[in-house]
């Protein structure tokens, strides 16, 4: 199944190193992200999850439940787990998926076969709390991702959800943004009390609005 933003992110019943979830309850009222992980006991993905489980606490201040995924059993996953809490000093504080029947992996098109015939490439899907996917980013397996790129996302995601804004090249966190180009110039005023400037009539910029 081809999957798009916007699409309702498919829901499944997962076995994972926490017990069996159900994706869509797991989540609840929270924003999500699952990503995927080519193979258990590999060094890059090793790196990856130790560096998701430090940022538990930069997930957990946006209301973002993490899941991950990968194609082994739960006692590979297991074993695995051990290694990248001694590994990279941390504990492991989300699910992994043992997904050895990829039927997650089919359900998401997690596997690319001109890439590799039977592993997952390293796909993330960001899900908002409307269950709508709102990011789809593919990596190969040689290329470990960047996830405080991945939080920079979730906090322009969360900000142009509420505000009729959008986020320029590079932005991070507390700078400023651009005004949607839906919103008349009469209106700005009221909508942007902080203060605008206009470049061009067609780029126009404010403070982050919701700090
Ligand atoms: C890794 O996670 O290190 C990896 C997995 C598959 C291919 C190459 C690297």
């Amino acid at each position: 199944m081809t999957l798009r933003l916007g699409d309702i992110a498919p829901d499944f019943t997962a076995v994972t190193t926490e017990g069996e979830i159900n994706f869509h309850e797991y989540l609840g009222e929270n924003w999500g992200i699952l990503f995927s992980h080519p193979a258990d006991y590999t060094p890059v993905c090793t790196t990856e999850l130790g560096t998701v489980a430090k940022l538990k606490s930069e997930f957990d201040k946006r209301n973002v439940k993490v899941l991950a995924l990968s194609v082994d059993g739960l006692a590979d996953h297991e074993g695995w787990i051990k290694d990248i809490n001694e590994t990279q000093a941390t504990q492991v504080n989300f699910p992994l998926i043992a997904d050895k029947d990829r039927k997650i992996s089919q359900l998401y098109d997690m596997i690319h076969p001109n890439a590799s015939e039977n592993f997952t490439v390293r796909s993330v899907f960001v899900i908002g709390d409307d269950r709508k996917i709102k990011l789809i980013i593919t990596y190969p397996a040689s290329t470990g991702r960047n996830f405080d790129e991945l939080l920079r996302v979730i906090d322009s995601l969360q900000l142009t959800a509420d505000y009729s804004v959008a986020t320029p090249a590079n932005w991070k966190q507390g700078e400023d943004v651009v005004i949607a180009p839906s919103i008349k110039n009469e209106d700005i005023s009221s909508k942007f009390p902080k203060g605008h400037k206009v470049i061009k009539p067609y780029l126009r910029s404010t403070p982050q609005p919701n700090i």
